[in-house]
């Protein structure tokens, strides 16, 4: 008899830098205003790791406070996927080196780029781990140093991005708990509207590259605004439908952290209640890879077993999607 294996999240962990990066900083450093930077994106302040630090000390940080409130020993992970933009360097994953950091002894693990949608579409991987009954403990961890490739001469996107990481345990449910479904999209064309021009295989590194700051993040902040709303709208109401759901029928909406207006327009495009809608965007700003989790870690008190959780990210790619789950028991309570 082949009875259905569904994954559940059951531990949820965190880390942020102590190092508070707050507008009126940013005031000092380029010609920008803390009004203009709160009414645009609702950011107050980020979080900005050390020099000599990098994506996979904070990923490792972060798994250590799951392992330890949840009671996981080390040794019993088995797999790590590591969502991340900036891994510490562009040939060696990053992942390892956090399962070496955190003492990830039996865990075998690689790194999943999807920008600000890294998280959510490695939570689908992660998932078939489990559901295809191949491993039992996998840790997932969306984390992003985005302070190593933001030129903080450049006003347009460094009041934007922060640092930090989240990270969940998923294995097989015990009950309700499970990823119910996904909705994932990507599409090349939004690329010449959002990324890191240079530094990859399509651009080395040169003196051009470097004079003309082409190793910084490049963004045509209003293109990527339209289609962030249009996207996280359309896969969420399309996702809905097809599980019969209405938003009524939603406890909890966690969208990608990027800015405040987006999240509150796709949370009125869906006729969503407002207190349903999960932020903490203003702490944080934009860490891409680690805004769901680290809203997952921050909010872990509102969930309930059997909540019905909605999950939106749109990003460089472009990439975009949406994803429901089921809370169940999580191994820390
Ligand atoms: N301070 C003051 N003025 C500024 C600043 C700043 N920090 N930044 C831009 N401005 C100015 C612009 O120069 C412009 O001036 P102008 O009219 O004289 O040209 C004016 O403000 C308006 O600029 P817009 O770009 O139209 O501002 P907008 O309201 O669109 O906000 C923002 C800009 C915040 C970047 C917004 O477009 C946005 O959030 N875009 C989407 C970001 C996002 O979702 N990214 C995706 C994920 S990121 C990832 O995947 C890594």
């Amino acid at each position: 008899m082949n009875t259905k294996i569904n994954a559940a999240i059951t531990a949820v962990g965190g880390y942020v830098p102590e190092a508070v990066l707050d507008n009126a900083a940013l005031e000092k450093m380029v010609d920008t205003s803390d009004a203009w930077i709160l009414s645009r994106t609702g950011i107050k302040e980020r979080r900005i790791l050390e020099e000599g630090k990098a994506t996979s000390d904070m990923a490792a940080l972060a798994i250590q406070n799951l392992l330890e409130s949840s009671g996981v020993k080390p040794e019993e992970i088995e797999v790590l996927i590591l969502a991340t933009s900036t891994p510490d360097h562009n040939l060696a994953p990053a992942a390892p080196l956090a399962a070496q950091k955190a003492g990830l002894v039996n865990a075998w693990g690689f790194d999943l780029n999807a920008a600000c949608s890294g998280f959510l579409y490695a939570l689908s991987v992660a998932a078939s781990f489990i559901e295809s009954g191949r491993h039992k403990k996998v840790l997932l961890v969306g984390a992003d140093k985005m302070s190593a490739i933001v030129n903080y001469e450049d006003r347009n996107t460094c009041v934007l991005f922060g640092d930090g990481a989240g990270v969940v345990l998923l294995e097989p449910s015990t009950g309700d708990a499970a990823v119910m479904d996904t909705v994932y999209k990507s599409d090349g064309n939004g690329a010449q509207f959002l990324s890191v021009p240079a530094g990859g295989s399509a651009e080395g590194t040169n003196n051009h590259t470097i004079e003309g700051k082409r190793h910084y993040v490049s963004q045509d902040g209003r293109t990527v605004f339209k289609n962030a709303i249009n996207g996280m709208t359309s896969t969420s109401n399309e996702l809905l439908k097809r599980n019969n759901l209405t938003t009524d029928d939603i406890n909890w909406v966690v969208p990608h952290q990027a800015n405040l207006r987006i999240i509150d327009a796709v949370g009125e495009n869906l006729g969503v209640q407002k207190e349903k809608v999960k932020v903490n965007i203003q702490r944080y700003g934009n860490t891409t890879a680690a805004t769901l989790p680290l809203c997952l870690w921050d909010f872990q008190a509102d969930f309930k077993p059997g909540d019905k959780i909605l999950l939106t990210a749109f990003g460089a790619g472009f990439t975009w999607g949406s994803t429901y789950i089921v809370w169940g028991d999580l191994r820390n309570n």
